[in-house]
């Protein structure tokens, strides 16, 4: 028998469990053992979970018992989990996690204290949930470097966006359907700004480039001010809006950025729709990958972990590259401004014609969007440097959206 414990016993730490049962027969096969779950630490008790007369409330228990050799963190948020699992590393325990905030804040710390004491620390339900894009990226990819990377990281976003697209609702109507359907939070600002997203790209960066952005470094846009009319523009121009996690990454170099984005059609992305997430690194040698599956959810994420828990119990994790990631210095990570791209804009305008020649002066180039509706011009400018563009936008008299479009 191997032990394990979790440490928080929520949405996913509960799914474990039910992981663990219904897969009892294949966990052994790779294992060679049964996993047998021996400690939940939760500051509730479950009276009525099968797994009730295992709750303890003291991490130490945890921490002091040599039979437990990997530990579940499913808490979410920095602390205590910072500090939890940090114990757990230093007194020789493989730690696995879903908890994004922690790895994309901390997870520099974590994986050298993992280093130190020769266990594991690993995150695959950190990002994407049930889709095993890290370990793609860290074993699969292993004999290439990754030149970019654009991911649909955020179910809530996306099915927000899907809705606007198939049903031409509005951001507030389809958020509502969402928070309705328990996949939006009552405050969804983690999901609708961009911060969710922003901490996945972090994580993945790293995880291509072993340098940890900082989070004031990583561009990041809200997909709030996305209207019916941008839609509707998308699908004239071929494609629809997706808010993407993206990272270009050079030799030396890497710049990082959250926000809405026209994706034309011939990219799969376009197609990622509803709560999934679809996620595309770039490499020279393989070309595009594709990842694409269930990014949320109680079963697809603990899944995810339990892999996770099967990969150290088996010997796959010490013998897979080891993670060694330092935060970035200073001058890694490119500003945002530097980028260049082409733009969509909805410009409010009585004289359609005048304004596409003031925009094509401007900005060196651009082609009319036809179909637009009345009283506005609309066009996808010429690629133009992000900075120039911010200079520009001001000086567009009745200018009410611009959205990048990807490339
Ligand atoms: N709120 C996140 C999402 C949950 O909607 O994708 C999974 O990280």
């Amino acid at each position: 028998m191997k032990y394990i414990a979790i440490i928080g016993f929520g949405v996913v730490g509960g799914g474990i469990t039910e992981v663990i049962e219904q897969n009892k027969a294949a966990v052994k096969r790779l294992v060679g053992d049964e996993i047998y779950v021996k400690y939940i630490l939760d500051l509730r008790e479950f009276p009525d979970s099968p797994y009730g007369d295992r709750v303890v409330h003291d991490v130490n228990i945890i921490a002091d018992d040599p039979e437990i050799s990997v530990v579940c963190e499913t808490m979410g948020g920095v602390n205590p989990a910072f500090d939890f699992s940090m114990l757990m590393l230093k007194n020789k325990k493989s730690v696995v996690t879903s908890n994004k905030e922690l790895v994309a804040k901390r997870g520099v710390e974590l994986l050298s204290a993992a280093r130190q004491a020769g266990v594991q620390y690993l995150f695959e339900a950190s990002v994407g949930g049930g889709i095993p894009e890290i370990r793609g990226m860290r074993t699969s990819l292993a004999g290439d470097t990754v030149s970019g990377i654009d991911g649909i990281m955020n179910g809530t976003t996306n099915y927000i966006l899907t809705r606007m697209k198939k049903d031409g609702a509005s951001f507030d109507e389809a958020l509502s359907e969402a928070q309705r359907l328990g996949y939006a939070e009552k405050d969804p600002t983690a999901d609708v700004d961009g911060f969710d997203a922003q901490r996945k790209i972090m994580i993945l960066t790293a995880v291509a480039t072993d340098m940890m952005a900082d989070e004031g470094d990583v561009y990041r846009e809200t997909m709030r001010n996305i209207t019916p009319l941008d839609m509707d523009a998308a699908a004239r121009f071929g494609g629809t809006v997706k808010l993407l996690g993206s990272a270009r990454i050079g030799e030396d170099s890497a710049s990082v950025f959250v926000c809405p984005f026209f994706v034309p059609s011939d990219c799969p992305l376009s197609f990622v729709d509803d709560v999934y997430n679809g996620i595309r690194v770039m490499s020279p040698v393989t070309a595009d990958v594709m990842f694409y599956g269930r990014g949320a959810g109680r079963m697809p994420t603990a899944g995810a972990v339990v892999a996770d828990v099967v990969s150290v119990l088996s010997g796959i994790a010490e013998k897979e590259r080891s993670a060694k990631w330092e935060y970035a210095p200073d001058g890694y990570i490119t500003p945002f401004e530097e980028n260049s791209f082409s733009y969509y804009l909805r410009i409010r305008t009585e004289s359609p014609e005048e304004c596409a020649e003031a925009v094509r002066l401007a900005f060196g180039g651009a082609e009319i969007l036809q179909g637009s509706p009345e009283g506005f011009a609309e066009l996808i400018t010429d690629e133009i440097n992000e900075k120039d563009a911010r200079s520009l936008f001001p000086s567009l008299e009745g200018l009410e959206s611009h959205i990048r479009i990807m490339k």
